[in-house]
């Protein structure tokens, strides 16, 4: 036989000399919850997983930095006397929201904050646009209310804004408007391969943000598509995203995969919280092995050509590679 692959498998040494793909934790990005108030609540269908109250956040991020966790993606829960149908509650400056970016900047300066631009979490009808009289999106209503968040959390202190909400235009109409008020330097993570997906069950129990009439399918994407998402990573390039997202993660590698080979920008990974709960679940089972699913899982999305990966997985994850040799 001339060819035997298992000769590079033989031994750890070759093993680790021939890998092709390896987890840092600097491809991670930990997602976080905040809500007003003191203390910690866990979220039930995300065992391990927590809405913070803004103090109990800082102490855990200061956690999470020390483990090697250099960036996060910060959501907010808000009661419902915050919420309106035009989420105005957004742009407040002494929002929580807002006060909390300040507050880790501050606190933690070199902790890259990355702010989720979207209505829903501030809206009435838990959806990510305005809804007229018919419940019908009006997708270019719905810029200006995206822009002025944006720009309010740039002044925040938010490094990146990441708009998750799937309107069209909405990456250059935030580009314009964050240049426009002076921050120029602020970057922009584009949700760009959003699929309408029932992969966000436990995140929307997090934040009680299911859409409270109809479902998202006007807006985000159909599971069934995969040029689509080309369409619309080259309308986010065009537009000036810095950074391109496909979410959710796992049943997605292929788009993964079609985006990372024609983007000029670094293609992110969202491991979603219905992801999470699947693993975590399994595992507090005895079903699987958490820590060998979570590192094959991540694995596999480097593996597929993402640069970043967004999971809730990340603050454990930090904990097994800086221990590892
Ligand atoms: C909404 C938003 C969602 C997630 C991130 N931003 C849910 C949705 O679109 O309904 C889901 C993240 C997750 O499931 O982990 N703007």
């Amino acid at each position: 036989m001339i060819q035997r692959p298992r000769r590079n498998r033989r031994s750890a040494a070759i093993r680790a000399l021939v890998r092709e793909n390896q987890l840092t934790v600097h491809d991670l990005i930990y997602p976080v919850f905040l809500q007003e108030g003191r203390g910690q609540i866990e979220i039930a269908s995300m065992p391990g997983i927590y809405r913070y109250g803004l103090d109990a956040l800082l102490t855990h991020l200061a956690t999470a930095y020390e483990r090697g966790i250099q960036a996060i993606a910060l959501f907010v829960a808000l009661p419902d006397q915050k919420k309106d149908d035009r989420a105005s509650e957004s742009k407040n400056p002494q929002g929580l929201y807002q006060q909390c970016i300040r507050r880790i900047k501050s606190e933690l300066p070199e902790m890259l904050v990355i702010t989720d631009v979207a209505m829903d979490p501030y809206s009435s009808d838990g959806h990510d646009g305005l809804l007229n009289a018919d419940g019908e999106i009006l997708n270019d209503a719905t810029l200006p209310i995206l822009t002025d968040m944006a720009v309010s959390q740039a002044q925040a202190g938010a490094d990146i804004v990441a708009p998750s909400d799937m309107m069209d235009g909405r990456v250059a109409a935030i580009r314009l408007a964050l240049d426009h008020s002076g921050h120029t330097n602020t970057g922009i993570l584009a949700y760009t391969a959003k699929y309408a997906s029932a992969f966000y069950g436990p995140f929307r129990d997090a934040l009680d943000s299911a859409p409270r009439s109809g479902d998202k399918k006007t807006y985000q994407m159909d599971p069934a598509n995969r040029i689509e998402a080309v369409r619309e990573a080259e309308l986010d390039l065009a537009e000036g995203a810095d950074l391109i997202m496909v979410k959710p993660g796992l049943p997605y590698l292929d788009v993964i995969r079609e985006l990372a080979d024609i983007s000029t920008v670094p293609v992110a990974a969202y491991n979603v919280s219905g992801e999470y709960a699947m693993l975590k679940a399994a595992a507090l089972n005895g079903w699987l092995d958490y820590r060998s699913v979570v590192l094959e899982s991540l694995t596999a999305f480097k593996r597929a050509g993402a640069s970043l990966v967004l999971s809730y997985h990340s603050f454990e994850v930090a904990g097994w590679l800086s221990a590892r040799d």
